[in-house]
């Protein structure tokens, strides 16, 4: 079985390291569309349109399941990466919402994700035909952040403390009575201790990251045994950059990259 992973950028290899562990004997190939990363601060039909071709890349070059490990794409883009491809594609936003669904006892949820996809509305939707009410808030300048390595540093601590705060109060003032906080992008596992430990101890934190991963495991009826898979890994902008940035998001070493230029459809 060969999976294909697509984020954006270094994100999804939150994802791909859950997926390694659940599934450790499938092949696995990874693009990050680096040269048009962020997609959270883009329209949909840009969004659309740059994950359509990432996901066409993708099957082209043999992935026989896709996983949209990035929540932008998943919110914005799901059908247009549906239409562009013949493989079974599963998205974040879907496996988020059903984590939450599992974990809220009080039915009312929290997502934290970027300004378009808390603009699409995709995981309240996604809540509500659930049974579940939802706030989402976005937190912008968290990509960054964690791009730029400042996951315990007291900048971040600082922006969290505030965003969370405004969450908090928003969520007072329509009276919800959250029990789950979703992590509703893929960065966002990076600083779930710091986000923990920003919000009351009773809010129940969840990684779409892990939950993609089981989701993954449970379709394929996959998991558990096997050797180190093989995987191959694309990016879209500077290979060196995706090497030392990635192995931070992957947690081991990244040794080959390969760039590709999607617009031209052509690996360089
Ligand atoms: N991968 C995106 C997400 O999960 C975050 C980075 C971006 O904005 O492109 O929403």
């Amino acid at each position: 079985m060969k999976i294909g992973v697509f984020d954006s950028g270094f994100g999804g290899l939150t994802v791909l390291r859950a997926l390694f562990e659940r599934i450790p004997q499938a092949d696995y190939l990874y693009l990050g569309d680096t040269a048009r990363l962020p997609y959270g601060a883009k329209s949909r039909d840009t969004v659309a349109r740059y994950a359509a071709s990432s996901a066409r890349f993708l099957a082209a070059e043999g992935a026989e399941f896709l996983v949209i490990a990035c929540n932008t794409a998943s919110a914005l883009a799901l059908d247009a990466i549906r239409s562009a491809v013949t493989v079974p594609v599963l998205g974040v936003v879907e496996t988020g919402a059903n984590a939450a669904d599992r974990s809220s006892t009080s039915r009312d949820v929290m997502v934290i994700a970027t300004a378009a996809t808390v603009e699409s509305h995709a995981y309240t939707a996604a809540c509500a035909e659930r049974g579940m009410r939802a706030i989402e808030k976005a937190c912008p300048l968290l990509v960054p952040l964690v791009e730029e390595g400042w996951i315990e540093h007291p900048v971040t601590a600082d922006v969290l403390r505030i965003y969370m705060a405004e969450l908090m109060e928003v969520a007072r003032g329509v009276g919800l009575n959250a029990d789950t906080l979703v992590l509703g992008c893929t960065h966002y596992p990076l600083l779930r201790r710091q986000i923990e430990a920003a919000v009351p101890e009773s809010l129940r934190v969840i990684d779409s990251a892990e939950v993609t991963a089981d989701e993954v495991a449970r379709r394929l009826r996959l998991g558990g045994q096997g050797s180190s898979a093989k995987t191959r890994f694309f990016a879209t902008d500077s290979v060196a950059k995706f090497r030392v940035l990635g192995g931070r998001f992957l947690g081991r070493a990244i040794a080959d990259v390969e760039l590709v230029d999607l617009e031209a459809g052509n690996r360089q």
